[in-house]
């Protein structure tokens, strides 16, 4: 097993295993966007013939309320099925967020999960120490509300 930073060239690859992974697929310029505007803070898994078994598609925007303030996004994580449960999924959150930290000293990292996908709750909440930021009513496209979390970096006094 691979694991890199994801670069343009992967972008295909990468949306590949979104679509075999997760109902929300974004269009290829979102995809082509973040991987050349913030190139530093996606990661991709591939296996020995190249496949990409896992990523996290990431991004820096600015706070909605402080906007001199730069926020990680982490857009989009999966791992292959067979893949799971191998840690993979650990390790490419670990390192988008040492990339946000040292490239782009963030306040927080921001995501969004279904408040049904109790394998990614647990990731993020027992694994990864994100805390309920908010709960976002109807936020999918199906209706599923939201969990907002955040992975707090700098506490504001
Ligand atoms: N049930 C309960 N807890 C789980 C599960 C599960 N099925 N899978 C992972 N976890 C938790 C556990 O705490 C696990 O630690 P443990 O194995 O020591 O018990 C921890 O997460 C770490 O697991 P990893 O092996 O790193 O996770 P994995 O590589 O299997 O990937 C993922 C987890 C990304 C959620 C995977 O199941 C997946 O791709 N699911 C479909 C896509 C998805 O839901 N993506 C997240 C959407 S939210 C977003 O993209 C911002």
């Amino acid at each position: 097993m691979n694991i890199r930073r994801a670069e343009p060239k992967d972008l295909t690859n990468i949306q590949q295993c979104n679509l075999q992974n997760l109902p929300e697929n974004y269009h290829m310029r979102f995809w082509a966007y973040s991987a050349i505007t913030w190139p530093e803070v996606s990661f991709l898994a591939e296996d020995s013939s190249g496949r990409v078994v896992g990523y996290v598609l990431s991004s820096i925007e600015p706070d909605e309320e402080f906007p001199w303030l730069q926020v990680g996004h982490i857009n989009s994580l999966s791992v292959l099925r067979t893949y799971r449960r191998l840690g993979l999924a650990k390790r490419l959150m670990l390192l988008s967020k040492k990339a946000m930290i040292d490239s782009h000293d963030v306040e927080y990292i921001q995501l969004h999960v279904r408040k049904s996908n109790r394998a990614a709750f647990s990731l993020y909440s027992e694994k990864l120490g994100f805390q309920i930021h908010r709960k976002e009513i109807g936020y999918y496209g199906d209706g599923e509300d939201a969990y907002s979390m955040r992975y707090i970096l700098k506490p504001r006094s």
